[in-house]
Parts: structure tokens; sequence; C-alpha cells
């Protein structure tokens, strides 16, 4: 069992990412904090707790982080998420209670206490992770891995040049991206290429006990990208950060220098990813370049017919 943190900003695909964390048999997810993103911190984590509560994984320590970016004011995603966050589905209230200890104490605390270095897997804006580093540097070696959603090599979605997660936290994803851990990039040029079609949400209605919710959810969130992309299949971009973990075969990745831009008005929140190394500077991510689609895809059915 590979012992792993999520941090969340639910968020359709985070809910998605959490519940396949769950059913994948070979992960043992030792708590789940949450960061303010999709939608503002109190909802992010309500969203947490009520998809955890939803599949009776009320084991699993929950803890609120940052309520906004390092420095900037938060920027939200209501248009593709809803006001909950989770629109789309009746998800019942949440039946447990967040960790009074908040998130970077309780993953400071995990990551103490682990007989193991852990494998983090930040799903939204950095902020989480980066507030960690810099309260607890000496924990940097107890991290085995950071699989992150964010960024892109190439197109942006909130900007021409920035992808979400990235645009709401420039500083903070530079200082993850600065900090020497080894880190695995699943941008936009992966996570598109596991867009959720009918099919495939036909195929997820039948996935086990809450495939039913998953479609409903995904039904949403195509219902959004839809308008606001003109996409029939909306991209399951956070699972990818989940698969890169359980299946690192299903994800072709290329070592790379990404920077990010944090000045320009133009180009804020880009990942600047050395793809040729024409900088010379040495490779500070392993960069997903390339997703065996139909292996994702398998696996997603696999883990949420197990839970
Ligand atoms: O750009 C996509 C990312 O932003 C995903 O993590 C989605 O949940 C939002 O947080
Ligand atoms: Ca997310």
């Amino acid at each position: 069992m590979k012992p792993v943190i999520l941090d969340v900003d639910p968020g359709h695909d985070d809910a998605v990412a959490l519940m396949m964390a769950c059913g994948a048999p070979d992960l043992d997810i030792l708590a789940v904090t949450t960061v303010a993103g999709n939608v503002p911190l109190e909802k992010t984590t309500r969203n947490a707790l009520r998809i955890l509560s939803l599949i009776g994984r009320t084991d699993v320590p929950v803890a609120a982080g940052a309520a906004s970016p390092l420095e900037r004011p938060l920027y939200t995603a209501e248009s593709i998420h809803g006001e909950s966050g989770l629109d789309g589905p009746e998800i019942p209230d949440p039946i447990f209670e967040p960790d009074e200890r908040g998130a970077v104490d309780l993953i400071a605390g995990i990551l103490r206490e682990s007989s193991e270095p852990v494998t983090l897997i930040p799903v939204g804006p950095l902020t989480n992770i980066a507030m960690l580093l810099r309260e607890h540097p000496e924990l940097k070696n107890r991290i085995a891995r950071i699989s992150l959603m964010g960024g892109s090599v190439g197109l942006g979605n909130t900007t021409p040049a920035a992808e979400f997660n990235v645009y709401v936290d420039p500083e903070a994803a530079r200082e993850v991206f600065d900090s020497g851990l080894p880190i695995t990039m699943c941008g936009l040029n992966v996570t598109h290429q596991a867009g959720a079609g009918p099919a495939e949400r036909d195929r997820l209605r039948s996935a086990g006990r809450f495939g039913g919710v998953v479609a409903e959810l995904l039904e949403f969130f195509a219902s959004t990208y839809q308008r606001v992309f003109g996409f029939d299949a909306p991209p399951l971009h956070d699972p990818v950060a989940v698969a890169a973990v359980l299946r690192p075969d299903l994800l072709t990745t290329r070592p790379m220098r990404v920077d990010v831009e944090c000045d320009s008005e133009l180009t804020c929140g880009e990942t600047v990813c050395d793809f040729y190394g024409v900088t010379g500077r040495q490779p500070n991510t392993r960069v997903g370049v390339e997703l065996d689609r139909d292996g994702f895809f398998e696996l997603l059915y696999e883990s949420l017919a197990r839970l």
C-alpha cells in the first residue's frame, strides 16, 4: 500500500479523484486536506467531507487549509462547478467534522509519524503545499513525490497561458516547482486526453454503488464545459494525478525545467516548460506528455467499482 495525502478543492473532478483514490486497492489514504480554489474554502471542505461521508470513508481525516492564495485575492470557478462546487446530483450533508489541526499541521504530523515517505497528490491551487514547505522544510525528506494536477505544456484554460490551479496561486506553484522535490506534473496537455464523453459517462454509471453519482456529477460538469469551452467531453483533470501514482506506466513523462510566470500581466500563471532543454537548466519536474487514455479509463472504472 502506498501512503498518500490528497489536497483538493472539490470541484467535480476532485470528487471523482477522491472516489477513485478511495477505491484503489494500492493506496493508503492518510489524509485529505482542502484548499480554496474552485469555490471558497468552506465549500471545498464541506464537499470533501460530503464525498467521504457518501462513500463511507469517515476514517480519513479531513483538514481545511488556506482560504486564499499566498499573495493574491482568491479567484474561483463557480461557472464550471456551480455555486456549491458540486452542483448536479443530490449529495447528502457530511456526517463528520474536519480535523481541528488544519491542513499544514495535519500533513506535518503525518509526515513525521509515517514509517515511509508519503506521496502528496495536490489537485487544486498549491497554497497548502507551499505553506507546508515554508513551515516544515525539515520534512521534505519525508515526501516521496508530489503528483500534481496543474499547469500545461501549452494552452491555458483560465487565460490563454495559464491553467486554473497555477493561475490562482502562481507564487505557491513557483515555490513547489523550485522545492527540489520529485514532482510529476499532470497538466492540461495530458488531462485533456482524459475527456469523459457520453460513452465514458454511460460506462461510469454502472461502475459500482456510486457510479450513478459520478455520472450525474459528470453530466453537470459536461454541461458547463460545453457552455464555457464548447467541449462535450469534460476532462477528468484530477483523476489523472491519482492515476499517475497508481499506475505510473499510464503517463509518459519527460524531465523538464518548469518555471512559473508570476509577474507578467499577460501570462501570469503560465508554467513555462523547457521541453527542448534550451535553457540548459537542470530539470525540476517530470512533465506528463502523453496519457494512455484507455488504460486510464479502465483503471478509473475498476477503482470506482471497488467502492
Ligand atoms: O484546471 C483544472 C483544475 O482546476 C482542476 O484541478 C479543477 O478541479 C480545478 O481545480
Ligand atoms: Ca481541483
